[in-house]
């Protein structure tokens, strides 16, 4: 069955309103059909990107949201709160809120059915640490990190999955393409023992980790590699849709 292959941008804690502004209407703008292109926006610039990007086909993203809901809880945001401002989908589990920002498991999933109970499309990132692959424990990492989602989560068209090596983020090292089918197809099975195989056959997975204009194609051309990730790479509309476009 065919995927259509998703290509996110993670703009991180990056950008200013008015270069956020600028980088979301150049992608509007560059978008081609036959391929899902979104931006994953900070929390306080998601109101004036989705306008800037309302009526095209990029999909407005959110980094982060909190798992309850609106009450007394300084500082978080809700699903809630995304939805009203437009968004569409949302990560969780990204390697930086793990091993930087020092996030559970147990809290990654919590957030991660908030998410998907809102009825966003949830971008759930997995991944090991160098330390990990060296010592053979990389299937072992995602396994259990994919285990966060349940099968409360019947619906494949909103669950993506995006395998980010943590060695290949911001690093510049990309895994190969065939390292990074093995853990796809890895990926792809352990979602067919959780849900069923029908189900595993329709979930986006996204590879991530240093993904550039010159590798995306390569990597995108695996069997179940169905799109990317893009962090650095995301923050010129150019070099993204150059990578988007490696997508159709
Ligand atoms: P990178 O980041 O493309 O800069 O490696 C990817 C990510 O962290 O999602």
């Amino acid at each position: 069955m065919a995927r259509i292959k998703f290509i996110a941008g993670n703009w991180k804690m990056n950008t200013t309103k008015a270069v956020a502004v600028e980088l979301a209407k150049g992608v509007a703008k560059g978008a081609p059909d036959g391929v899902q292109a979104g931006v994953a926006v900070p929390f306080v610039y998601i109101d004036a990107v989705g306008q800037a990007i309302a009526g095209s086909k990029v999909l407005l993203g959110a980094q982060d949201a909190y798992f309850e809901k609106p009450g007394a809880f300084t500082g978080e945001i809700s699903v809630d709160m995304l939805k009203d401002l437009g968004v569409k989908f949302c990560l969780t589990g990204h390697s930086e809120r793990r091993h930087v920002i020092g996030e559970s498991p147990e809290l990654i999933s919590k957030k991660a059915h908030a998410i998907y109970g809102a009825g966003l499309i949830l971008v759930h990132c997995i991944g090991e640490k160098l330390e990990q692959r060296d010592g053979n424990k990389t299937l072992e990492v995602c396994k259990a990190q994919l285990h966060e989602l349940s099968s409360k989560m019947d619906d494949p068209d909103r669950l993506v999955v995006a395998y980010e090596p943590v060695w290949a983020i911001g690093t510049g090292r990309t895994a190969t393409d065939a390292q990074a089918q093995e853990v796809h197809a890895f990926i792809r099975a352990e979602l067919g023992r959780m849900f069923s195989t029908d189900y595993a056959a329709r979930v986006r997975i996204q590879y991530g980790g240093s993904m550039k204009p010159d590798n995306a194609k390569g990597l995108m051309s695996q069997p179940d590699v169905d799109g990317g990730l893009i962090g650095g790479a995301a923050l010129k509309a150019d070099q993204f849709l150059a990578i988007v476009n490696a997508g159709k």
